[in-house]
């Protein structure tokens, strides 16, 4: 079996550790351990009569439902997809019709992907990892800006694979410098409102300007697939026609309804993670070759002594715990992995697992 590129593939790491894939402790891919909430569920079950109809191509409740988490905006503002990464590749279209595309790396896998399949032509900016603030205007102030108006970027905040949050300030310049911004804040509400970075504020300010969301990961729900793009109306009206007329089901669209309410699990979210994050910080701090990185999503990046494909490995075999290696981010390559934030007994159940390889 090819080893995947993505995290959550518990068919491959079943096979590797010789047991069914549900008793796989899953720590590769980020999905909050809370969810999915009751009222998701609940939804689910009351939409299941209207799977006999064609959802509304317009998903016009949807988008009035997801307005309410962004209430400056109008719903034609919002588009609902099938997960961030169906929106991902309608920007990924856009970007291919620019000069270039400047990709801050490492990067989420799926960016290439898409950008691939439209051909576009990408420039790689290397983020450097070690230093305190990752500062985005060094990596990029060496493009001149007549040659920006007619290039893309695509960046990522919080970032994947780092949990580095970059300030909205250092985005906002950079908004007006090229032709095309996609933001990428798939894991953005893992952070209190207060504390978010997100540059959705401003979007009506830029008609250049697209933020890709996700509720796959703070709502628990990959399988499902949900997640929405904001844009100006024009744009959006312009992927509608590219995309297939229903590429939200009727359960997601009803799911999506009932969460983006759900302000009791929000808020529970928000009061559990900095906590447990911390814990599990500390934890790995404290294992002999393990460096965690400060993170403000629900994963942390660790760069790691020991090759980490042999540490995720082992930990299979002999714990039956699945790590993300970084074998998919290149740069990063075979010194790091990236853990999930799990409850306290699964990461303490990690810490365990961990230890032990280290010191046999
Ligand atoms: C940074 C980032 N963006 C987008 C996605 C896609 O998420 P989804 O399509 O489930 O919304 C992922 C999934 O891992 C991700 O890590």
């Amino acid at each position: 079996m090819r080893r995947p590129t993505h995290g959550g593939n518990l068919a491959w790491a079943a096979a590797l550790a010789g047991c069914s894939p549900s008793l796989i402790l899953d720590f590769s891919a980020s999905i909050n351990p809370l969810g999915p909430p009751k009222s998701a569920i609940a939804a689910i079950e009351q939409a299941l009569k209207d799977l006999t109809a064609y959802p509304d191509p317009h998903y016009n409740q949807l988008r009035a439902s997801l307005n309410q988490l962004h209430p400056t905006l109008t719903p034609d503002w919002i588009l609902p997809g099938n997960g961030s990464a169906e929106l991902l590749t309608w920007a990924a279209r856009e970007l291919s019709e620019l000069e270039k595309t400047c990709l801050l790396t490492p990067a989420f896998s799926d960016y290439q992907r898409a950008l691939k399949a439209f051909g576009a032509k990408v420039r790689e900016y290397p983020l450097d990892l070690s230093s305190e603030i990752l500062d985005l205007r060094s990596q990029i102030q060496n493009l001149k800006s007549k040659i920006q108006n007619r290039y893309g970027l695509l960046l990522n905040n919080p970032h994947n694979p780092s949990g580095h949050l970059f300030d909205r300030k250092m985005i906002l310049p950079l908004v007006s410098q090229f032709a095309l911004v996609v933001v990428d804040e798939a894991f953005m509400d893992f952070l209190p409102p207060h504390q978010q970075q997100s540059i959705i504020p401003v979007v009506q300010d830029y008609p250049n300007l697209v933020i890709v969301r996700s509720l796959t990961k703070f709502y628990s729900l990959p399988g499902l697939r949900l997640g929405y793009c904001i844009a100006h109306p024009d744009r959006l009206r312009r992927w509608q026609q590219w995309r297939d007329p229903w590429p939200v089901n009727a359960l997601a669209a009803a799911a999506a309804t009932a969460v983006v309410q759900d302000t009791a699990f929000q808020q529970q979210t928000w009061e559990w993670l900095p906590k447990v994050r911390s814990q599990l910080f500390q934890g790995l701090s404290s294992l002999s070759g393990l460096h965690p990185y400060p993170s403000a999503a629900n994963f942390l990046l660790v760069q790691s002594e020991q090759p980490s494909s042999q540490l995720q490995a082992k930990l299979l075999k002999h714990s039956r715990i699945l790590i993300r290696d970084c074998l998919s981010f290149p740069e990063l390559g075979d010194r790091f992995f990236r853990v999930a934030v799990r409850t306290e007994a699964d990461n303490q159940r990690l810490l365990e697992g961990l230890d032990a390889i280290l010191k046999s």
